[in-house]
């Protein structure tokens, strides 16, 4: 019986293991070939009694169909095999990657803090959208301090809460000294951001180093000691540091520390306006108002801060003034310190 035949035919048709092209072949032959069993099969239709020769026809379009797909798959699978063993060579040496290299500013932070972490300092970091009590109050900034001005700070919000892009890492003393107690030694690296129009010269965001020790009988000589030892150990044994009085809100008294001309050696070149000296940090002894102001007593403690702009530093090791290329990442720039050490 045909319809016999074509059952049998079928599950032939199902189990035929195509494995590589030649059995691809051999199965196209053998079913769907001009002498193949479908056709066979197809000719036998005549021998089929009328009243069933529909339903039969039905049957056989369907075996053929089926060894049809069949064929177009095992096809696919065999050709997508063949292409993927042509593109892969697991024999081929990797391409290496090239490697990035670190950001100049990335460089002259961690000098500074492996410079202070080897006197016992440790790295603390404060949020940089920070509100008006740590950014100015508790820093002993009178109410109408022209810093709190809006021209020089990005507010994001103004009113009872103020809440401000924050102007220097100072605030992360504060946020120290709220909740640790002394002794305190740390530094805080981080980004500060001013209301300034971007030249070679100033910028809407830069980076500073912020630096608080707090004990009992810290004194002025110390502060002098460490920024002495500091100074030498970032800019070479011959590099001489120099203190002038000026006036921060937070310090008392305060000064503005210059380091002697490494271009030049102190004989006075263009960098240094031919004076022998750069003028690389602020500094002074904390406040009073502002130790009692984040709960540590005056009385028991006194300490000293100072914070220094990592652009500045950066431009003094590597002489590049123009502020902008710090933050543009023109690749071109960035090579140039590749493999650079201190
Ligand atoms: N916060 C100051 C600024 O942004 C820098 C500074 C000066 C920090 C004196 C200090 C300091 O801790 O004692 O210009």
């Amino acid at each position: 019986m045909v319809q016999e035949n074509i059952e049998q035919v079928r599950k032939e048709i199902v189990d035929f293991a195509i494995s590589n092209e030649q059995t691809l072949e051999q199965f196209r032959i053998r079913f769907l070939g001009s002498k193949g069993i479908v056709k066979d099969l197809f000719g036998e239709l005549k021998t089929v009694p009328n009243e069933e020769k529909r339903a039969v026809g039905q049957l056989l379009n369907e075996l053929r169909q089926l060894a049809e797909e069949k064929l177009a798959t095992a096809k696919e699978s065999l050709e997508n095999q063949q292409s993927n063993a042509s593109d892969v060579d697991v024999t081929r040496p990797g391409e290496p990657i090239p490697f990035g290299s670190r950001h100049p500013l990335s460089l002259v932070r961690s000098e500074i803090i492996a410079i202070f972490e080897r006197i016992g300092y440790t790295v603390s970091e404060g949020p940089e959208i920070e509100d008006d009590w740590h950014n100015f109050s508790a820093l002993n900034f009178p109410p109408e301090h022209p810093a709190r001005d809006m021209q020089d700070t990005f507010f994001i919000e103004k009113g009872e809460r103020e809440i401000a892009l924050r102007t220097h890492t100072s605030s992360v003393q504060v946020r120290v000294m709220e909740s640790s107690k002394p002794p305190i030694r740390t530094i805080s690296p981080g980004r500060v951001y001013r209301n300034e129009a971007i030249s070679a010269r100033a910028h809407c965001f830069f980076h500073q180093i912020e630096g608080l020790y707090i004990d009992k009988n810290v004194s002025f000589a110390d502060l002098k000691q460490t920024l002495d030892y500091f100074a030498k150990s970032l800019f070479g044994e011959k590099a001489r540091i120099r203190l002038r009085p000026s006036y921060f809100p937070f310090t008392e008294p305060s000064a503005e520390v210059d380091v002697s001309c490494t271009i030049c050696n102190a004989k006075g070149c263009n960098v240094c306006k031919y004076t022998g000296w750069l003028e690389i940090l602020g500094c002074g002894m904390v406040d009073p108002n502002v130790l009692a102001a984040s709960g540590i007593d005056p009385e028991e403690y006194t300490g000293f801060a100072f914070g220094m702009g990592i652009e500045r530093i950066a431009q003094l090791k590597f002489k590049v003034n123009d502020l902008r290329l710090y933050s543009e990442n023109d690749v071109r720039f960035l090579k140039q310190f590749d493999g650079v050490n201190f």
